[in-house]
């Protein structure tokens, strides 16, 4: 198994954690799943999986067709659910909820200057509609793609549930993406429109979302005939006349009324490009009955959400939890929510604190990074805060440290709060993996069970099941589930490659009706008490701060620099970030020295910062005559690794091709 040293620690605590924090009696009295509930939950859905996600789809979810199959996987791995209902997502995250609270906050939002917004559940259908009517009239139609383009605002959400009100397919771009980044996203999705904003704040600097937009169809996108603009900072900018509307001119004489389209279930609800091992990110594609459920009934269960509740997750929309835990999960329980537009540390490190202080957040939800970031500043500046209506904490997007679990468990949670550690994916949809709040006993640093519904296993190289417990290997799921993705947009070869090819070909299996085994890219350890462990990515994605990005795409970002003949990029530990980058680079000509080699590193970070985003800025750039690479001509990067770490190389060199290369990669020739 490959076995990234960065996840040594992980693997060490999952083998000496032994704190033990069982869920608070007051808590699990109120919650809505305490230990008797989920035991009948995971009964239920082991007798019989396909029925219980049926029940809950019933139950839960508000439909215009009820549908009469549950599971259909005659194309199995590409699982189809509730294939013959219709329903439409706006209404089930909106309409359903405006008999009884209409005058319910649904949205509370606050940029990054301090001004705050509100939005009922009332106003929140009411610009919905005005915008779907709009881009209707712009001729935005059913199964068509939008491009979003937006600062965490309201209008974000507006935007999504807008789309799915009228059956556009959303493809949400994160707003510190660059201009390049964009155009692949639009030219991948052969959006019709794209919709932005004059610009967002973020760490105190405007960023010119407009600006970005224009650069990207200037060289393509042929696909997008119109852009809607939100006027968000009042800063001018570029105007296409006939392409550019304002959408508060589109909206301004519009209906707050627009009859929901009622769609499949299976129709795409939205595509969310993703990093992978190789090659452009992916357009991984979502359904709407599924994926709603997933959505929901993880917000329901996970966050515990109660009529009361005040629900901040942070996470941007740009990425796969700020469409689960922002614009649909908790909408879909009538849940208010609170959105922020900018950086943790705008004007100072107690901004989140104050957040929750000020709009009476009563459940948190955030990255390992942030909490890092949050910690390192001081136990003092939380406490200025008044922080007594939290009642529940949680965590997503990497493994948390049981360090930082404990700070968060003892400063935020003073002792007394649950948190929830969430393992799922942009591919999964929705939560798999995850204490119940009320009822699961947790571990730091373990996302403890999956849950009912999800059956996960641990396999090994060969993708045979290890049985019992203290098992280590490839995490996979065995069985379909609601919210899973359905196919990479425009390439479902690369879907059955990615996700269902490591042990076998899937259609052989599927031929000889032999189980399919989703696998997930982590490693994973299930301890002695059937506790789930993840360790990190088996494959070549990084995660920096909590944001996932794969080497071969920051590797081919920086080859087109004139400069550079080939690269090659690993992740390195990072006390905050969890990961940063390193990258390897061979120049054309000379190896740069000296003054040279400072500048170059200096122009080919920004260069990448600017082709891809400043997520992507590599921390280090060496440059070497060579790359490592084994007798067939692969990169040998766990090698690469231990050079960026600074630590002693151990491995075994022998099987190299240039084995000399590994003192000059050391600094030493
Ligand atoms: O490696 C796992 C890590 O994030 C990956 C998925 O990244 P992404 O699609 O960007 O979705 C992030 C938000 C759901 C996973 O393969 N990951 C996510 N949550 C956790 C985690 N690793 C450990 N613990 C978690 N709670």
């Amino acid at each position: 198994m490959n076995k990234p040293e960065s996840l040594q620690e992980n693997i060490r605590s999952s083998l000496t954690e032994t704190r033990l924090f069982p869920p608070h009696a007051d808590f699990a009295a109120k919650a809505r799943i305490d230990a008797r509930k989920l035991s009948e939950l995971r009964d239920e859905a082991a007798a019989d999986h396909v029925a219980f996600w049926a029940r809950l789809a019933h139950e839960e979810l508000d439909w215009q067709q009820p549908f009469s199959i549950a599971l259909d996987d005659a194309e199995a791995p590409n699982y189809r659910w509730f294939t013959d209902g219709a329903l439409n997502v706006s209404y089930n995250c909106i309409d359903r909820h405006l008999k009884t609270h209409a005058d319910k906050l649904a949205i509370i939002s606050e940029g990054e200057p301090g001004d705050v917004s509100t939005y009922t559940f009332q106003q929140l259908h009411d610009e919905v509609c005005k915008l779907a009517n709009a881009l209707k009239a712009l001729g935005v139609a059913k199964g068509d793609r939008v491009v979003i383009y937006l600062p965490m605002a309201p209008q974000a959400v507006i935007a999504m549930q807008a789309c799915a009100r009228i059956g556009a397919t959303h493809s949400v771009v994160f707003g510190g993406f660059s201009a390049q980044s964009l155009r692949d996203r639009i030219e991948g999705a052969n959006a019709k429109a794209v919709i932005t904003a004059d610009g967002g704040t973020r760490g105190g600097h405007v960023v010119e979302l407009k600006k970005a937009v224009d650069e990207a169809l200037a060289s393509g996108c042929q696909s997008v005939a119109k852009v809607v603009v939100y006027r968000r900072t009042g800063k001018p900018v570029e105007w296409t006349a006939g392409r550019d509307v304002w959408w508060h001119e589109i909206t301004a004489n519009t209906s707050a009324e627009c009859e929901p389209e009622w769609v499949n279930a299976e129709h795409p609800l939205f595509l969310l490009y993703t990093s992978g091992s190789t090659g452009k990110p992916k357009g991984i594609q979502h359904s709407s009955g599924g994926y709603l459920l997933g959505a929901h009934i993880t917000s329901k269960w996970i966050f515990d959400l109660h009529d009361s509740d005040v629900f901040w997750c942070t996470a941007d929309v740009g990425w796969v939890t700020g469409h689960t835990y922002v614009a649909y999960g908790p909408l879909s329980n009538g849940a208010t929510i609170v959105m922020y537009e900018g950086g943790p540390m705008t004007p100072d490190a107690g901004r989140f604190w104050k957040i929750c202080q000020d709009h009476g957040v009563t459940i948190f939800y955030t990255a390992p990074t942030a909490i890092r970031a949050l910690a390192k500043m001081g136990e003092q500046i939380p406490a200025r805060y008044d922080l007594s209506r939290l009642r529940l904490l949680g965590s997503v997007g990497e493994p948390i440290n049981p360090e930082a679990w404990m700070w968060y468990h003892r400063v935020i949670g003073h002792e007394k709060l649950p948190i929830v550690d969430t393992w799922w994916q942009t591919e999964t949809g929705a939560i798999l993996m995850s204490p119940l709040p009320g009822a699961t006993a947790t571990k730091p640093g373990s996302c403890t069970q999956p849950l009912p519904g999800i059956f996960a296993e641990i396999v090994d190289e060969a993708g045979n099941i290890i049985e019992g417990n203290d098992a280590g290997g490839y995490l996979v799921i065995t069985k379909p589930w609601p919210s899973m993705l359905r196919t990479v947009y425009d390439d479902n070869e690369r879907y059955l490659s990615t996700y269902w090819s490591q042990f076998g070909d899937p259609l052989a299996a599927r031929r000889e009706n032999k189980p399919f085994l989703y696998v997930a890219g982590d490693s994973a350890h299930r301890d002695k008490d059937g506790y789930y462990w993840i360790l990190g990515r088996m494959d070549d994605v990084l995660k920096v701060a909590g944001h996932r990005l794969g080497t071969a795409e920051v590797e081919s970002a920086l080859v087109a620099h004139p400069r550079v003949a080939e690269a090659a990029v690993v992740g390195r530990p990072h006390e905050i970030k969890g990961e940063g980058i390193v990258a390897f680079v061979i120049c054309k000509g000379e190896r740069p020295v000296d003054d040279d080699a400072v500048k170059l590193s200096r122009e080919l970070r920004e260069f990448v910062s600017k082709s891809m985003g400043p997520i992507a800025k590599p921390d280090e750039i060496r440059f070497t005559d060579q790359l490592p690479k084994t007798r067939s001509g692969k990169i040998m990067r766990r090698l690469l690794r231990s050079v960026a770490k600074g630590e002693a190389i151990t491995q075994d060199i022998s099987t190299l091709e240039n084995p000399g290369i590994v003192e000059q990669l050391l600094g030493r020739a």
